[in-house]
């Protein structure tokens, strides 16, 4: 018997394009769904680029305005991947003519959208999520399992840092990523949201925040993202930088565990340097995407004598996801979080449930990021809103 398709009509497609597309073209080949993904339309507003883009990607069809996927019966879920100023707009949108949704961190510019998007969502009843991939790292998987089952005890840390340094050239151009009425907020909303969102993850809710943000290039060419994390200059003339190169906080979880948090695009060394370790009572974990697939564990009750922390490469049966891809050691590497992201979405659809993290994360970890804004400005401590 043939599945029911998920037809899909994709906002956006370059870099995060890019990595979505390659998911639902793979999905299928290692995940025994119950639905069919179809990739059926991709939207751009560049009538050339975006025919090419259909092509390449193996999309069936292309428009050159957003809206249009709405209008069309045979779209079932939007995938957004467009800049963060149009995440609101194209989501409630896109719930009101009853799409389900995936859309791209941050879930929006600030709380007060995110909580506008979550509502209308939860009002259409569609099935929605938000694409924080980095949840879906077989290493990070195992990690909340060991946290979950009590391995670890009771946690009393959480260190976390996101660095990159691709904006360090001060030549580099003013892009989308680094102007506030497009993006929100610089390298808070882009990398810090991540930590945010394994934070929330692995430990718990945040109750209060205090924090920092600085911005070090102030003037840049006006210039646009060319894929990836590359640009180009396209006018000699320079803009301000009104968005944060950097930021740091300290936070309390409700569970009464310690978070210290720094994201920072001027880490000169550091691509993708996403990073944490927690601590508990009987053991600590460590983890480093530019090593994703190793967890670093220390277990207390090992032998006295042999304690350490030990390297657990997480690509074996026991570690989640790992198993459908390849015999261990044979090991997996980005976009798969994207093809394991994809899978709980289609999941969630099959089974009419909003898989997590879903716009309900993607509202709370708004929450948080407006409240380190504040507190940077205000230079006090901010209690995050329940
Ligand atoms: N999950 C992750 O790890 C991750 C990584 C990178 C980016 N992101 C997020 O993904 C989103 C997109 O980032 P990106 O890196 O792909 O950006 P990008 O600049 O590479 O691509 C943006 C795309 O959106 C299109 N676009 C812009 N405005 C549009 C509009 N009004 N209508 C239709 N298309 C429009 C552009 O033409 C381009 O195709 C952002 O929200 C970003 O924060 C997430």
């Amino acid at each position: 018997m043939s599945k029911r398709q998920v037809r899909i009509g994709m906002i956006g497609y370059r870099f995060m394009g890019k990595a979505h597309s390659h998911a639902y073209r793979d999905l299928p080949f290692y995940f025994d769904l119950d639905v069919e993904p179809v990739m059926q339309a991709i939207a751009g507003r560049d009538p050339e680029a975006v025919r090419q883009a259909a092509g390449k990607m193996g999309w069936k069809s292309y428009e050159t305005d957003w809206r249009r996927l709405l209008e069309r019966d045979d779209i079932d879920l939007i995938d957004i991947g467009t800049p963060n100023d149009t995440h609101a707009e194209m989501a409630i949108a896109a719930a009101e003519a009853g799409k389900h949704i995936i859309c791209e961190k941050p879930l929006a510019m600030n709380a007060e959208q995110a909580g506008r998007m979550l509502e209308a969502a939860n009002r259409a009843g569609i099935v929605h999520m938000i694409c924080h991939n980095y949840r879906f790292v077989p290493a990070i998987r195992y990690a909340k399992h060991l946290i979950d089952s009590g391995r670890l005890g009771t946690i009393y840390h959480m260190r976390a840092t996101y660095l990159q340094d691709w904006i360090m050239d001060p030549k580099f151009p003013l892009v989308w990523r680094l102007r506030k009425e497009v993006c929100g907020s610089g390298t808070h909303g882009d990398l810090m949201a991540h930590s945010i969102d394994l934070a929330r993850y692995l430990v718990g809710e945040l109750t209060e925040v205090t924090g920092m943000m600085d911005t070090f290039v102030k003037c840049r060419p006006i210039g646009e993202m060319s894929g990836g994390l590359n640009a180009q200059v396209v006018d000699d003339r320079y803009g301000e930088v009104d968005v944060d190169d950097a930021v740091a906080f300290l936070g309390r979880f409700a569970n009464g565990a310690l978070g210290v948090f720094e994201a920072s695009r001027f880490g000169k060394g550091n691509r993708n340097g996403n990073r944490f370790e927690i601590n508990g009572s009987k053991g600590s974990v460590r983890w480093d995407m530019e090593n994703m697939n190793n967890l670093q564990l220390y277990l207390d009750d090992d032998e006295k004598g042999m304690q350490g922390f030990r390297t657990i490469n997480c690509t074996e049966e026991a570690h989640p996801y790992a198993g459908v891809y390849w015999p261990a050691g044979h090991i997996i590497g980005y976009e798969h979080t994207f093809i394991n992201i994809m899978h709980e979405l289609m999941r969630g659809i099959a089974g009419n449930f909003s898989p997590e993290p879903n716009f309900a994360d993607g509202y709370r970890n708004q929450l948080v990021l407006d409240a380190v804004e504040r507190s940077a400005l205000t230079k006090q401590w901010v209690t995050i809103p329940t």
